[in-house]
């Protein structure tokens, strides 16, 4: 499974990129803002710090103006994904991108009608916000099971991108049920190394070691 940083923060990126094991990023609008700094300059830095799929959202909500942004965010850099949301604007803007060769992240989803509207269209990546779905109330993971069957069913190529991931146990439940990629962000890919009797375990190996040495 591909890990993603859910982040606009150069510091956070750096710091996840130089684990070795980060595979791409995805920023949004609220993410971005948070930085408070030029969104093409932020883009350019990530760009250069990640040699991988750095998802960049389209703020238009209209066919024309998702393409014309979505045209000029893919011109940027090749790893480029362009985001667009899951509405049908968008999805009609996915179909052409896709004809075009511009990889797409169809963000937003919450159902699984949506996410097989979403392959159908063509896009690369489907991004189906767990947390967010756990938060009211619904099974976030279920949605994952759901839309990863149904994608094994008609063989499409889409991935299914785990978002809106708030703890370990979400990560984990992506990887048993087959999903392509998790993004999350700093603070919950650092909880993936933690394990307190490796902790425990290693300061006794140290401990036994250093009588040793006397
Ligand atoms: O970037 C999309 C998604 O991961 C946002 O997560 O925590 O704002 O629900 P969150």
């Amino acid at each position: 499974m591909k890990i993603f940083i859910d982040t606009a923060s150069i510091k956070e990126i750096r710091e996840a990129a130089s684990l070795g094991l980060l595979d791409g990023v995805t920023t949004n609008p609220s993410l971005v803002a948070k930085e408070g700094k030029n969104f093409r300059a932020m883009l350019d830095e990530i760009l250069a710090i990640v040699d991988g799929p750095v998802s960049a959202e389209v703020i238009a909500t209209d066919y024309e103006g998702i393409l014309k942004e979505g045209r000029e965010l893919a011109a940027i850099h090749k790893n480029i994904v362009v985001k667009v949301p899951l509405i049908k604007e968008g999805l009609k803007a996915v179909r052409t991108l896709s004809s075009e060769g511009v990889k797409t992240n169809v963000t937003l989803c919450f159902s699984p009608a949506q996410a097989l509207l979403a392959a159908k269209a063509g896009a690369s990546y489907i991004s189906p916000f767990v947390g967010r779905l756990d938060d009211i109330s619904h099974n976030g993971m279920q949605l994952i099971e759901e839309i990863v069957q149904i994608y094994r069913n008609y063989d499409y190529q889409t991935e299914v991108l785990v978002a809106s991931i708030r703890h370990p146990l979400h990560f984990v439940e992506a990887a048993l049920i087959g999903a392509d990629v998790c993004t999350m962000p700093f603070s919950v890919i650092d909880k993936l190394f933690n394990h307190p009797l490796t902790d425990s375990g290693l300061k006794k190996f140290l401990s036994d070691w250093e009588k040793t040495q006397k």
